[in-house]
């Protein structure tokens, strides 16, 4: 079924390239996204792969008035929320920023859906809902728990889907639990672009592999995994964005609260990652080892089964396609920066 979709967050990494997934699926988008880690410009870069544009609202997801706006103006039939801040140590510097716009700003987004009577919405959470968990892969129903604010406001959220759909069960809901995100569009005209020092193991690899920075730092070599380092499951993030079609595709059919985890259910090692990178980049990238990063766990990797049982939906490409293509990708950064 042909719908309009509403996507906060859209010019961000993840849902930039689920808008990509949505247009070539038939769907009309609506992008709503305060640009305060993006910038507009990722829309016509869409546009370029799919040859239509989303429509592209800058504004912010805390803003009833506007949100009212859009529902009354757009025939939005669903949401995809990405919109919200990512990243875990600012979130542990800045609790209340976390709360106040990812909290608050979803229960903002709910209350004007239900005023408007959009009831379907895909959640981004995240693995780390599963805080350190026992043993791996790791099913849906293992318990919960959080080291972070920015984990808690994942939560907090969850709970609040889950309490909605027992009190109105006639929502449509997913909770989608990502592992590690990392590539771009195979294009190379969209992708992840950190501010700053990236946090994350795959900017920081491609960076350094592009002269960008001196050396990665590897976050401790004595973990009880295959080599020491630290054990992740990194998903290319065209795979991702096309399990929310599935996720949407599954809503439409069914009033549910829908909960899966979006991985490859393959654990990866910090040195693997740079040996793939340097492998299929044919590229140098210079490492040291330090002492382990305060609230890094050992290993993380998913149970995908449910969601391909649910959804029929399983990632196709390799850590080989996630190494091209952010090379890629990185490489077009440099060429664009004047
Ligand atoms: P991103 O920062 O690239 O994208 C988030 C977008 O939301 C940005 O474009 C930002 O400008 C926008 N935004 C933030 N607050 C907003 C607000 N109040 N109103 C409107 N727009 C706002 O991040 P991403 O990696 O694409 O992540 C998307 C979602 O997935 C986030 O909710 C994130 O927590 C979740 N997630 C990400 C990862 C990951 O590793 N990237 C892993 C698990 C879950
Ligand atoms: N790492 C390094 N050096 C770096 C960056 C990372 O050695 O410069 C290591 C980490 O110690 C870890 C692995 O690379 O072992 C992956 O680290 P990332 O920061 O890329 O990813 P995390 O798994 O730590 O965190 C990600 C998201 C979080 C989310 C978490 C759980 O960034 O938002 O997954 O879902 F909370």
């Amino acid at each position: 079924m042909k719908t309009t979709i509403l996507v906060t967050g859209g010019t961000g990494f993840i849902g930039s390239h689920t808008c990509v997934a949505l247009l070539e699926a038939g769907h009309d988008v609506v992008v709503l996204d305060n640009l305060c880690n993006s910038d507009a410009t990722v829309i016509k870069r869409i546009g370029q792969i799919c040859n239509r544009e989303p429509g592209f609202i800058e504004g912010d997801i805390r803003d009833s008035a506007l949100l009212k706006n859009i529902f009354d103006e757009h025939n939005v039939n669903a949401v995809m929320h990405f919109a919200g801040l990512k990243a875990v140590g600012d979130s542990v510097q800045l609790p209340l920023a976390y709360y106040e716009n990812n909290v608050s700003g979803t229960l903002n987004l709910l209350m004007t859906m239900r005023a408007a009577a959009v009831k379907t919405m895909v959640f981004s959470s995240s693995a780390t809902v599963y805080g350190n968990p026992a043993s791996v892969p790791i099913t849906e129903d293992f318990p919960r728990s959080t080291t972070s604010p920015y984990g808690a406001t994942k939560l907090v959220i969850e709970d609040i889907l889950a309490d909605l759909y027992q009190a109105e069960p006639d929502w449509r809901l997913a909770r989608l639990r990502y592992f590690n995100p990392v590539g771009a569009h195979e294009s190379g005209l969209i992708g992840e672009n950190p501010r700053g020092v990236p946090n994350n193991l795959m900017p920081f690899i491609a960076q350094t592999a592009a002269g960008l920075r001196e050396e990665l730092t590897i976050f401790g070599d004595n973990y009880d995994t295959i080599d020491g380092t630290g054990v992740r499951d990194y998903l290319h993030v065209v795979d991702l964005a096309n399990g929310h079609v599935a996720a949407l595709d599954y809503l439409q059919q069914r009033q549910e609260l829908l909960t899966v985890n979006l991985g490859t259910g393959q654990g990866i090692s910090v040195l693997e990652m740079i040996s793939a990178f340097e492998k299929t980049n044919h590229c140098n990238v210079p490492y040291r080892i330090s002492d382990r990063r305060t609230g890094d766990i050992a290993k993380c990797w998913a149970d995908t089964r449910l969601a391909c049982q649910l959804l029929g939906w399983q990632s196709s490409r390799t850590l080989e396609n996630m190494c091209a293509d952010s090379w890629r990708w990185q490489n077009s950064l440099r060429n664009s920066t004047p």
